[in-house]
This record gives structure tokens, sequence and C-alpha cells, in this order.
């Protein structure tokens, strides 16, 4: 039986899925977090979902082993090729897909919709099939960014911010054709170079952000459920990696602040 007071398991490729922990921070300040960012096999987003999906399991293994409430696949490539129904059966499992999309969908005012993730993500179709299943008249536009991840990854915000910007506009270019009102993050690493974007996309774009919005539904479901911390301020966050923390620490640190990363622990992800 879990308690309100276990800890939300949240899991990711690498950093990626901090932008989810901030807004859960930010909503829900009294919940414990256990973290954990597959840095010693990141991107996921090339590889096949075979692997992924293996990576995953491993992923969630690890988390149910500190004895989490619920568990967040913060990460838009394992929630397109993971099946969510089966693994909510034993408790409470959330992807960035439905809520983000969802999302979208009450933001679009023409219709119109692009989406940017991962190349497996976009190949998936996860996104298209989602938002065609609540409302068939939208039209979305979907393009890979290969390259985003990775560039996070690897600490973006020690390169000039000009080339950040070229790398950005040459991406997404692919949309000035199309007349889109709303950009999802179809990845959460984007939300971090999320100022980039949005400069980039103009101000008539608005961007949904996958961490924002899977935050916004892991809350809705732990009230739902009963599960909600009884504490209202004051969760304990673990940050867990697989590989050197140090790149992680130091992304992690700038964007929650090191008052809540305060050290990160590299665990041997085979084990699981
Ligand atoms: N943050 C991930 C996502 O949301 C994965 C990025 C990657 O590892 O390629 O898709």
């Amino acid at each position: 039986m879990s308690s309100n007071l276990d800890p939300i398991g949240v899991f990711d490729s690498g950093v990626g899925g901090i932008t989810a922990v901030k807004e859960i921070h930010e909503l829900m300040p009294g919940e414990n977090i256990v973290y954990f960012g597959d840095t010693g096999r990141v991107p996921y987003g090339s590889k096949s979902s075979d692997i992924i999906l293996k990576y995953a399991n491993q992923d969630i293994s690890f988390l149910k082993s500190l004895g989490v409430k619920m568990i967040i696949a913060a990460c838009g490539t394992v929630s397109s090729v993971i099946d969510i129904k089966t693994q909510n059966k034993e408790l409470p499992f959330i992807g960035v897909v439905d809520p983000t999309c969802i999302a979208a969908i009450k933001s679009t005012k023409n219709k119109k919709i692009g989406v940017i993730g991962t190349q497996t993500t976009i190949k998936s179709n996860s996104y298209i099939r989602c938002i065609g299943s609540i409302d068939k008249e939208i039209q979305v536009y979907q393009k890979s960014c290969p390259i985003f991840a990775p560039l996070i990854e690897n600490g973006v915000s020690n390169l000039p911010y000009e080339i950040v910007y070229g790398i950005v506009k040459e991406n997404l270019s692919y949309f000035n054709q199309y007349d889109i009102d709303v950009l999802i993050l179809g990845c959460t690493h984007y939300p971090i170079i999320e100022n980039v974007i949005s400069e980039v996309m103009g101000p008539k774009v608005k961007l949904i952000n996958s961490g924002k919005e899977v935050a916004k539904y892991a809350e809705f479901i732990l009230k739902n459920k009963n599960l909600a911390s009884s504490m209202k301020h004051g969760g304990k966050y673990d940050f867990f990696v697989s590989d050197s923390a140090q790149t992680f620490s130091e992304i992690a640190n700038r964007f929650l602040g090191y008052n809540i990363v305060k050290n990160v622990k590299k665990i041997n992800i085979d084990l699981y």
C-alpha cells in the first residue's frame, strides 16, 4: 500500500525530466521526489523502440525499488513507445503525450499545431494519434530535432547565444510554410531552450511545455487517488544518474537551483 508521503518517481534519458520536476516543485512543494536520469545511455531519441523499452523497464524497476507511489515517464520518447495502460496496473504511471496534447488542443485557435520531438517520437506519430483521437479537424505538422537533446545534455548555456539561435532557427524553419499557432515541445529537454525557441517562432505561436503539462496531470491524478502529500512544503529531492553526475548537476542546479539539487548519486542501472 502506498502512503501519501512516499516519493513520486520521475525518469528521463538525462536532464530533460527536470523540466517536469521544476513544475512539480512549484505546484506541489510538499511532494518528495526521486529522479533518475539515464545519463549513461542518453540520447534515447535516436534508438529503436525495443532498446528504449528495455531501458525504460530498468529505469522503472529502479524507481520501484525506492518505494515510489507514482511514476512519471518525463520523457517524450519513452511516453511515445511504452504501453501506459499496462504500466498503470500496479501503481499510477503517466507519460507526457496525453496531457501535452490536451493542452495544445485547448490552446489552438486555427487548429494547426506543430510538434517537435526526437526521431523516435516523431516516427511513432504518438502526438498525431493522440490529437486525432480527440479532434479530427486539427492539422498536425511534426518535425524531429535530433540535435536539440544532445546539445542541451552537453551544457547548451556554455555556447554563444547566436550559435544556439542559428541551430534552432534552421531546425524550425520547416514550420515557416504552415500557419501554426501552437508548437508542442514534445521532448522534455526542449523547455531548457524555450527562450530561444520562443524567439525563433515569434509571439504568435504558443509553446506547450510537456514537462509542465505532465506535472499538472500528476497533481490531478494524485489528488484523485488520495495520494497527494499531506505536507504543504518541504518535499525532499533525490537525484540519481547512470554516469558522471557533473554535467547533470551543473544543468540541474542552473535550472532548479541548488536548494533542490543538493547531491546527485551515480547508480549501476544494469543491476535493475
Ligand atoms: N527527454 C527525452 C524526450 O522527452 C529524450 C531525449 C533523448 O534522450 O533523445 O524525448
